[in-house]
């Protein structure tokens, strides 16, 4: 069974695949609607902490392509706390066609994952946010045409969205640039594995300086200051990100062609000013749109796949009993 756990999971064959049929499918959404490619299949969404944008480019995914989506919200299922996380994947799994998970522990990810009968997908997790990263690199490639050796700067907290962007820069050659303060920066595992899965190649710079991050970058992205499940440190990191702020002073930094992202929910007049996120250089509605195309990529990626393996397995079931009755 194949899941979307993390873009290290998958070969850089397999996520350009999915980003061209991300493309296709926006392009057909664009023009009268998608093909009914998941009639009549269901996706179940565990959601352990707030959403809008993953939510809703699920839910609107799932419609668009003639199937369905259920929001389980953390009351009801209580994962882990009011039933088993293996429990929870098998029972839910006996119910829809694929699931997808927002939870803090990735360990709890991984768990569903590895109990669930159908494919799992990875909503936002404290470790990565690998859906959100197929969108970027969807926005990307929509404003360059190209995803090799385009220069990123992210600046700020290196959280989940840093991890997927690593690995994804690891996966499509990007080069990238990390401003971050000391204890805020991406750790030594995660720079070790975007290295390893680039065989190598992969470009990475790591800074304290945020100016010197942004130095002609052709992308420049930032994310909260706070991640959800980080709240009581909220006052601390406040005192710490001032200097990360993107704001057109720092912008001026980077290439005149920049654009500027931002996963959102944005927290205007801490990471962002008003004048960048709303200025010409943004192209924040068009990432959170994005989601909507990537992700549902990713579902009739893996859904086609899981048919073709159930196909194989039925073929191989015939196969196995044929051959049983010419023994006899
Ligand atoms: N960017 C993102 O995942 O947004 P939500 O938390 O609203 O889903
Ligand atoms: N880093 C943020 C991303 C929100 C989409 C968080 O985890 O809260």
């Amino acid at each position: 069974m194949k899941h979307f756990l993390d873009i290290a999971d998958w070969t850089s064959g397999d996520l350009g695949t999915m980003l061209e049929l991300a493309v296709a499918l926006k392009k057909e959404h664009r023009s009268g609607g998608n093909k009914p490619l998941l009639a009549g299949k269901a996706l179940g969404m565990i959601f352990q902490k707030p959403s809008l944008r993953t939510r809703v480019s699920f839910e609107m995914a799932m419609q668009h392509v003639g199937g369905h989506a259920l929001y389980l919200s953390p009351q009801e299922i209580g994962l882990g706390e009011r039933e088993s996380i293996a429990d929870v994947a098998r029972v839910l799994g006996g119910y829809v066609d694929i699931i997808m998970a927002r939870t803090f522990d990735h360990d709890h990810v991984q768990e569903l994952a590895c109990w669930s009968p159908v494919p799992v997908v990875n909503g936002l997790t404290d470790y990565s946010h690998p859906c959100q990263v197929m969108a970027d690199m969807l926005t990307i490639y929509e404003c360059f045409g190209r995803l090799e050796g385009i220069r990123l700067a992210y600046v700020g907290d290196s959280n989940n969205v840093t991890t997927s962007l690593l690995m994804a820069a690891a996966q499509f050659g990007l080069h990238m640039t990390v401003g971050s303060p000391d204890g805020y920066q991406p750790s030594e595992a995660a720079l070790d594995k975007a290295r390893e899965l680039s065989q190598n190649q992969l470009s990475v710079e790591v800074t304290t300086d945020p100016a010197a991050a942004v130095a002609d970058a052709d992308v420049v992205y930032t994310d909260t200051w706070t991640s959800m499940g980080q709240e009581e440190e909220a006052e601390q990191r406040r005192q710490v990100f001032p200097p990360y702020q993107v704001n057109d002073d720092l912008l001026s930094h980077a290439a005149d062609h920049a654009i500027v992202l931002h996963c959102l929910p944005a927290h205007r007049g801490e990471e962002i000013t008003d004048d960048v996120a709303d200025g010409p250089q943004s192209r924040l509605f068009q990432q959170a749109e994005n989601r909507l195309h990537a992700q549902k990529a990713i579902l009739v990626y893996l859904l086609q796949e899981a048919a073709q393996m159930a196909k194989k397995g039925n073929k191989k079931d015939k196969k196995d009993k044929k051959d049983k009755k010419k023994k006899k």
